[in-house]
């Protein structure tokens, strides 16, 4: 065809890039790789082949580690540590630089190997994946660099075990190595079973880059490799991958002191109001789900069109999926390449089997290859199995709604909380219902921009822990210093001294009110002399269940004001204030001592320096490299269960409580188990504080017998427990059911002389990202 030909036509014609320099590389490695510890290469083990999926043909052999690949790997990791935190974060910004400039350097080579190993078409892999991984590790060396002035005091965790998954796989390794080097911690990182390749082009580059031994540590192999890092020595485990797999890891991990973060999966609702632009709304949605096959974890997979404009737009759309180009993801014209292994094909097709709805589909498969058809499947019920399930393949559903309401409640209607796009013309719209979706990141007129500054992660079931900007360093550092060690509880006091003149049984606090603890049973509370002072409830099942509906029931309390959020909290410490000297001595008769006066000094303290945060604790403006900004602003949790510590009945209470009021959560206590009654007391401060019924509920009772329900109590969105108790291990177990947050102290003290208010409002907020268009 002559070129005037083809500009009569706009006949499209390939545009291949070459795969020389990749497949080279990998013959170079001898096309049988080890894994990478300490510094160098290990002998190729037992392996497996890595394919390409657009051709079907072997490009490697790939290690599958063994257990003691794993311990040596983590033995260098941790024996680099020491070393690598101590080098300064001017020193690790240094390598960190050097680590981008190089992949910088070796774009293309990445790139092409990306697209190889994974089937994505190389315009997303060198134009997407492999800048974005840049940008990664040039951010990080800030973060590095400026570690000793924006955190101050704070320490690395350790050595951080770090599991991928295969649809960015160069780039979810620079999420999490970039990030945990930044902080002065090594890595034993494992990439997926199907995509190994670019993992180890990066150990080759980390030599280049005089990354000290055992800084980086790569390790292959399939899922039972996974568990073998989720089951070794480390102080981390940072995973990205299926839900499934995230809960098992929160299980195993339970009990054992690991920090985890999990950036598990979606459902992401992509909403179109009848005033958006509806061509770039077309072509967002393009990007959406059929970026990378499909297979994103943040996919815009959900359609919410609005009822006027759906018939449309569905036509506009199958117009724009005939013209999208299926074929060799070196192709630089290609728009869709291959899935990333048939099993995924087999995977998707099965799920697609007896789909109900209009299902259409588009385009022309290669030959051969691992080619899925963009589909569309409209018409779908909400509840349909298609709308609820993530399909991570590229395959959008979609239904309709009328009202702005009716899209939110939609959106909402899903256990995960990734992301969501809105399109819509009308400002006040856009910036009405983005807050109101319940994801970690929102798109205005736009869709799946990611930067290192920018946070990104889920809500609900969809995981926590964020990645980039100064959220995600806090997955990977933490304050200096040691945990003071948990005092022994007190033993209880034999009775026998003088009894109170009238006997009162405190009863517990819900919604509002006193109730009767629903069984019936209370028991004998003696003080220091064991004088008996009083007794408490013993709260069961449900009184839990009846503490977090009513808490439930308080939801407006997350859209009051900050500014009056603060009011009530410095309404409490004025009523306590006017009640010191009851409750000094309340305290006194509770532990023999003289401290009560001073311990309410510092509870009333407290709530001064949470009701100051309540309106200040609230996000920033990330400078993004995109014409638009990023807003990362803070959302409280939700429903929160907290134990408290018997060491500091009052201060210890009210320093969880403020926190989380003042970010507008709403909270389940469970009162010190061996000094209760100084909990009851507060009852008649909260009521006289304006406290919402139901913001604040008061359990007494058994920390043991309460810790389980709360923690697998499917409304409550995190646990927290300072108890004596050893229920730990308990409430991480029993927290995989719905992917709840916890913070527990796995048997540590807590220092409660000192707000630590960085720590305590990290927990009882959430950061969710919004990236609106902005003219600057
Ligand atoms: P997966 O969750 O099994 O694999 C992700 C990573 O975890 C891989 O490196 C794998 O080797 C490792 N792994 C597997 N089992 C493990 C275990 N028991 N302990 C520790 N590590 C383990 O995901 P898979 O099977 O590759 O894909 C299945 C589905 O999961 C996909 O179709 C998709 O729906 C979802 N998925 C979601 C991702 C996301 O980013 N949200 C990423 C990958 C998969």
């Amino acid at each position: 065809m002559s070129v005037r030909e083809i500009f009569e036509s706009m006949e499209y014609g390939p545009a291949p890039e070459s795969a020389a320099d990749a497949l080279a590389w990998i013959v170079d490695q001898g096309s049988r790789l080890g894994c990478f510890i300490d510094g160098a290469f290990t002998d190729p083990g037992t392996t497996f082949e890595t394919r390409n999926p657009a051709t079907g043909e072997v490009l490697a052999e790939i290690t599958q580690a063994t257990q003691s690949d794993i311990d040596a790997a983590v033995a260098a990791a941790r024996a680099a540590q020491p070393g690598w935190e101590a080098l300064g974060g001017h020193g690790r910004a240094r390598t960190l630089y050097a680590i981008a400039r190089l992949l910088q350097k070796h774009a293309r080579l990445f790139a092409v190997l990306e697209t190889l190993d994974n089937g994505k078409p190389i315009r997303e892999s060198r134009d997407i994946d492999i800048p974005l991984a840049q940008r990664h590790f040039y951010y990080h060396a800030g973060q590095a660099e400026l570690m000793e002035e924006t955190l101050p005091g704070y320490v690395a965790l350790g050595v951080c075990g770090q599991i991928v998954p295969w649809n960015f796989p160069l780039l979810m390794l620079s999420w999490k190595i970039a990030p945990a080097l930044a902080m002065g911690n090594t890595v034993v990182l494992k990439p997926a079973e199907w995509t190994s390749l670019t993992a180890l082009l990066f150990a080759d580059i980390c030599r280049q880059a005089g990354v000290p031994k055992g800084v980086v540590n790569i390790v292959t192999g399939d899922g039972d490799v996974g568990e073998m890092i989720v089951g070794s020595d480390v102080d981390k485990i940072a995973f990205t991958g299926s839900t499934a797999v995230g809960r098992r890891i929160r299980e195993a991990t339970a009990g054992t002191g690991k920090a985890l973060t999990l950036e598990l999966g979606g459902k992401s609702p992509y909403i179109v109001f009848d005033d958006a632009d509806i061509d770039s709304a077309i072509e967002g949605l393009v990007d959406a789900i059929w970026f990378n096959q499909g297979q994103v974890c943040c996919a815009g997979s959900r359609l919410l069109l609005q009822e006027g404009i759906a018939e449309d737009v569905t036509a506009r759309l199958k117009a724009r999926m005939e013209k999208l180009r299926i074929g060799n993801p070196l192709d630089k014209c290609i728009d869709v390449g291959a899935m990333v292994d048939p099993a995924q094909v087999a995977r998707v097709t099965g799920m697609l089997e007896g789909a109900e709805g209009d299902v259409f589909t588009a385009g022309d498969l290669p030959g051969h290859g691992a080619y899925m058809r963009p589909t569309l499947i409209s018409g779908l019920a909400p509840s349909d199995r298609l709308m609820q399930e993530e399909i991570f393949g590229p395959v959008l559903v979609s239904t309709t709604f009328r009202t702005p309401d009716e899209a939110v409640a939609l959106a909402n209607n899903t256990r995960y909380g990734l992301a969501a796009s809105v399109w819509t013309e009308n400002v006040n719209l856009a910036l009405d219902v983005a807050p109101k979706l319940a994801a970690g990141v929102v798109w205005v007129n736009a869709t799946n921009l990611f930067d290192a500054a920018a946070p990104f992660g889920g809500l609900r079931e969809s995981g926590f822990g964020r990645e980039g900007g100064p959220e995600g360093l806090m997955a990977y550092a933490r304050p200096g210093g040691e945990a003071p060690a948990l005092p022994p509880r007190h033993p209880e006091a034999e009775p026998g001294g003088p009894e109170m003149p009238i006997d009162r049984t405190a009863k517990l606090y819900i919604g509002g009110k006193q109730a009767r603890p629903d069984g019936g049973y209370s028991r004998p509370v003696h003080g220091a002399d064991g004088g008996l002072i009083g007794h408490m409830s013993l709260a069961s099942r449900k009184d839990v269940r009846n503490a977090v509906e009513a808490a439930q029931a308080a939801s407006a309390w997350a859209g009051v004001t900050a500014h009056l959020r603060a009011q009530v909290i410095y309404f409490i410490a004025e009523n306590l204030s006017a009640r010191a000297d009851e409750f000094a001595a309340r305290l006194d008769a509770m532990s023999g001592t003289k401290d009560g006066a001073s311990e309410v000094e510092a509870a009333i303290a407290r709530l001064f320096t949470y009701a100051a945060w309540a309106d200040k604790y609230d996000g920033a403006v990330r400078s993004v490299p995109i014409r638009g900004t990023a807003l990362a602003t803070r959302r409280p949790v939700g429903l929160i269960g907290a134990l408290c510590p018997d060491e500091a009945p009052l201060l210890g209470l009210v320093s969880v409580m403020a926190p989380a009021i003042a970010m507008g959560n709403r909270i389940v206590l469970v009162a010190s188990e061996t000094a209760p009654l100084i909990a009851t007391d507060l009852f008649q401060v909260l009521d006289t504080s304006d406290v919402p019924g139901g913001v604040v509920n008061i359990l007494t009772g058994s920390h043991a017998e309460l810790a389980p329900t709360l923690a697998s109590h499917m409304a409550l969105d995190a646990v927290w427990s300072f108890s004596a108790a050893p229920v730990s291990e308990v409430i991480e177990r029993a927290a995989a059911g719905n992917l709840k947050r916890t913070w527990v102290n796995h048997g540590k003290g807590h220092d409660w002389s000192k707000p630590q208010s960085r720590t305590f409002l990290a927990e009882a907020t959430e950061t969710r990202t919004t990236w609106i268009p902005w003219g600057e």
